[in-house]
């Protein structure tokens, strides 16, 4: 059953709003009838029976009232109600759709009495989420924000779909400016609160990573009474999030990393396939587990995410073994065989959702810890780090010596910024720049033969993903498409 996350009776409460039904019968009450199974922003993924939020953010929400009734909508969260409203659709009618969905959130949040784990952090949230997600299965029902919903609309929406008997809620809180964090984590009051990692991520709102710590910090202003911080002990900042953890009133302060001093400490990592083999220190005692996300950051994330499972109740134990089952989100360093025009196979290492220099030395090492099959080579195509203020071009080329410690045996660059890194990368290394990402796609697809490993990494915005749809797409004239189809 799915239709009780909201009633309409429990909505209006929450918001204050009114239940109205446009032009609807009010003989029929058909406007305080409704159930709502879930909360949509979105009419493309919008479910039937869930409640439609009629948010303005590049669109205005209203104009997509009609599309969400005709896709099933049980009711809608509105500002007014435009001419298309089809008749006798129910309404809740507030004055600010956005409080209103904070408001829903409010309400979630006060009547559920599971845990509530918030993480922040340049890089690392979503992961950390999504291992939370897997490690917290045994130990009960969890719920945690879809995709990367992490910003003013995000985090509401993710708690306002909070289930009231969840026993583990996770929510992931980003931020691109000082000051962001503080409502978000007050809205949450989270009973464990993570920091993943300080680095330079938008540093062009920042200036240095010191400023971005402190804006990370802000999370534990929503700790709840008697909450914990999980802080990563390796980071240059460290000291700092301590005190500001401290000052906000954490109960418990816990530590994970490769630190002699941390709880949570990672011994010995070994990547294994297409996940990692770890030994661990967690509060004195050994622990070895599996993941099923390579990369050692994602070994050092899963640290993080034991340490909070453990505030939060959960048996350690428990929570390390269900990490086998834990696959690194969409371009977050998933491992695929590619099929190539002339036949064989190459590895596809998809980093291509997003990059700053953290997540990129990350992922360039992920490259060289794998070793390409006989004849095969390490290949990284690279596309631009955005938002990183007047220090871009010198970021970007402090990457050399990553590619040449990491055994890179071709180098493709995409845009003006990667030419920095163009220019100290080896001659031997070089092997294409253009000044976007779909110059590059061809000149990849032609070079690649069997046995390669390719690594595609960039920002968003650089349009990386590209190139990964295109040799996605590959292998659908590929020698095992072929037979498949036969
Ligand atoms: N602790 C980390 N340090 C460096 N890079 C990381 C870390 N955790 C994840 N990454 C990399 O950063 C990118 C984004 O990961 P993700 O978990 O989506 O982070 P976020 O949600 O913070 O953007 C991926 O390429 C991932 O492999
Ligand atoms: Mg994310």
């Amino acid at each position: 059953m799915t239709s009780g996350l909201w009633t309409a009776y429990e909505a209006a409460a929450a918001t204050g709003g009114a239940l109205c039904a446009r032009g609807g019968d009010p003989d029929r009450w058909i406007a305080e009838e409704w159930a709502a199974g879930g909360v949509s922003i979105d009419t493309r993924t919008l479910k039937k029976g869930e409640m439609f939020v009629a948010l303005k953010d590049v669109r205005d929400g209203h104009d997509f009232l009609a599309a969400a009734f005709a896709k099933g909508a049980s009711a809608a969260l509105v500002e007014r109600a435009p001419d298309d409203t089809p008749e006798g659709a129910p309404l809740l009618l507030v004055p600010d759709a956005l409080e209103g969905l904070r408001d829903l959130a409010r309400a979630a949040r006060l009547r559920n009495f599971g845990k509530r784990i918030a993480v922040t952090g340049s890089a690392g949230k979503t992961s950390v989420k999504e291992m939370l997600r897997c490690a917290l299965a045994p130990s009960g029902e969890v719920h945690a924000s879809d995709k990367s919903y992490n910003n003013h609309w995000g985090v509401p929406l993710s708690l306002a779909r909070l289930p009231m008997r969840a026993e583990f809620s996770v929510f992931e809180i980003g931020m691109n400016h000082a000051g962001e964090i503080t409502p978000l984590t007050r809205l949450v009051a989270p009973h464990v609160a993570i920091i993943t990692t300080v680095a330079q991520a938008h540093l062009e709102f920042f200036g240095t990573t010191e400023k971005i710590a402190e804006a990370k910090a802000e999370i534990f202003l929503g700790l709840s009474k008697g909450g914990a911080a999980i802080l990563p002990r390796d980071n240059e900042h460290y000291a700092l999030l301590l005190r500001r953890a401290e000052e906000a009133g954490a109960a418990r302060i816990l530590t994970f990393g490769e630190d002699p001093e941390a709880d949570f400490r990672l011994m010995d990592y070994a990547i294994d396939g297409e996940g990692g083999l770890i030994k661990a220190s967690v509060r004195g005692a050994p622990l070895a587990y599996r993941i099923g996300a390579p990369g050692r950051h994602q070994a050092i994330n899963s640290l993080a995410a034991l340490a909070a499972a453990f505030a939060a109740g959960a048996s350690i134990e428990r929570a390390a073994r269900a990490l086998r089952r834990h696959r690194p989100a969409e371009g977050r360093g998933a491992r695929r065989a590619i099929h190539l025009p002339r036949g064989g196979e190459a590895i596809l290492v998809d980093e291509s959702y997003n990059a700053n220099p953290a997540s990129m030395a990350a992922a360039i090492a992920l490259l060289g810890a794998q070793k390409p099959e006989r004849g095969g080579r390490r290949v990284a195509v690279l596309g631009e780090m955005l938002e990183l203020g007047p220090d871009a071009p010198a970021l970007h080329a402090e990457l050399a010596p990553a590619l040449v410690a990491a055994g890179v045996d071709r180098l493709y660059v995409a845009g003006d910024l990667m030419r920095h890194l163009w220019e100290k990368a080896p001659a031997e290394m070089r092997a294409g720049a253009a000044s976007s990402a779909a110059g590059l796609a061809e000149a990849v697809i032609a070079d690649l033969r069997a046995g390669d490993i390719v690594m595609i990494k960039g920002s968003n915005a650089s349009k990386v993903s590209e190139i990964v749809r295109r040799l996605d797409d590959l292998g659908e004239t590929g020698p095992r498409a072929r037979a498949g189809g036969e």
